[in-house]
């Protein structure tokens, strides 16, 4: 597929970008797309969920540089010193934050904290600095249980089910606020389906804490032998086989929709929404039939309970992402599939050595 081709071609102007949690797994392949596209990278991250390898790795795929800040957000201090002595920043791609549902439930004052003290800091010193322009990653999750599917952007938000879920929601409703009391504020809040996939390259991908709480990364750990089968949550649910429906997006598409993003900061688009995925539901057992077909490896499944605050299904509506910024996801189930196994494979202790 060519679709780095296509997006060179329409290259913007080079900016500086600050990535926070860069060096994560989203992060790091936004990374990648953004040097390939000529803009200049920073990237703080204090590694309580990453390794600094991704960045190296980063570096080793395009050739350029990547200025590492190992820091945190909530460092009021080392981002002063970033904005005003370290780096010029033109805006902000902000990743960095805790993801994991099920230890939100458990430590709802450290994701409260770590998220939204977090970027309130971050943002505070930005303003200060007159650095107005940043690209939040917003998730899904804040419909709740979407009153509509496919889900357009006019959805409205819905009740998370966990703490990590409310920080996503109350950090959109942040980040709004600030844009409508600020006009010259551009923020871009983009709402991520499922990401799964890894860099073709083989060298950068998901490198999940433990045992993975998200559907593929458990699927690759099973079919490279350090798990001994998949439990699908739940076959009762209102979908064609009755397992759950989601939307999965190569985490290569999601990077890409970040540079695009750009895009409307150059325009000065104020306060912009936008659903980052395919607009395809797979269910649980489409997946691993899709993992099984891509890379010939069987994986062994026992269907189980429903996990706590499942939905039944949820896909995107993405074609507001493709008329405004011209960006629509170009790879499909079966490269997602293929490429989070080479990434495994070659990797099977993801970036330790
Ligand atoms: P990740 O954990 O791989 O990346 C997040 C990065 O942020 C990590 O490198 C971590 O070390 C860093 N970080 C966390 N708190 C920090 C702090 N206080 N200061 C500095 N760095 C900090 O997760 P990811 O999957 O790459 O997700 C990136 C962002 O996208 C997160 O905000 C996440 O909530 C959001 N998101 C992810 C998904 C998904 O399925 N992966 C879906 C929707 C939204
Ligand atoms: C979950 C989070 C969401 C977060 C996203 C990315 C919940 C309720 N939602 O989304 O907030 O943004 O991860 O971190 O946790 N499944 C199995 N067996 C498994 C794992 C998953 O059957 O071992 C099923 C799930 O029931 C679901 C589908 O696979 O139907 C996808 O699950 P997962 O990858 O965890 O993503 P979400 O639950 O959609």
């Amino acid at each position: 597929m060519q679709a780095r081709g296509r997006y060179c071609a329409e290259k913007e102007e080079a900016m500086n970008i600050l990535v926070t949690g860069g060096a994560g797994f989203i992060g790091s392949h936004t990374v990648v797309e953004l040097l390939q596209a000529g803009h200049t990278v920073a990237v703080l991250d204090n590694l309580c969920n990453s390794s600094e390898e991704s960045l190296r790795r980063a570096e080793a795929i395009t050739g350029k540089k990547v200025n590492f800040y190992k820091g945190d957000i909530l460092d009021r201090g080392m981002l002063e010193d970033i904005f005003s002595a370290k780096e010029k920043v033109d805006a902000v791609i902000h990743f960095a934050g805790l993801k994991a549902v099920g230890e939100s439930v458990q430590k709802p004052w450290e994701y409260y904290e770590n998220n939204i003290a977090g970027t309130l800091t971050l943002i505070d010193v930005m303003r200060k600095h007159n650095v107005k322009n940043i690209i939040f990653s917003s998730s899904a999750t804040v419909y709740g249980d979407p009153a509509v599917i496919p889900i357009t952007e006019q959805c409205p938000k819905g009740q998370c089910t966990n703490p990590y879920g409310w920080t996503k929601s109350m950090l959109e409703q942040i980040l709004s606020d600030v844009q409508h009391a600020d006009p010259q504020w551009n923020v871009i809040l983009l709402r991520y389906f499922n990401p799964i996939g890894a860099h073709k390259s083989g060298t950068m991908g998901e490198n999940p804490n433990g045992v993975p709480n998200n559907l593929m990364p458990y699927i690759t750990q099973v079919a490279v032998g350090k798990l001994p089968q998949l439990s699908v949550f739940g076959n009762d649910y209102d979908t064609p086989d009755g397992t759950g429906v989601r939307d999965y997006i190569h985490v290569v598409d999601l990077a890409v929709g970040h540079v695009k993003a750009l895009k409307k900061v150059q325009e000065k688009a104020g306060l912009k929404i936008y659903n980052l995925g395919t607009g395809v539901g797979y269910s649980v057992l489409d997946i691993v039939k899709n993992f099984e077909e891509a890379t010939g490896v069987k994986i062994p499944y026992v269907i189980k309970e429903r996990r706590a605050g499942d939905i039944a299904a949820c896909y995107a509506d993405a074609s507001l992402a493709k008329e405004e910024l011209g960006w629509e996801a170009q790879y499909g189930i079966k490269e997602m599939c293929e490429d989070s196994w080479r990434w495994q494979k070659n990797n099977p202790n993801g970036y330790e050595a």
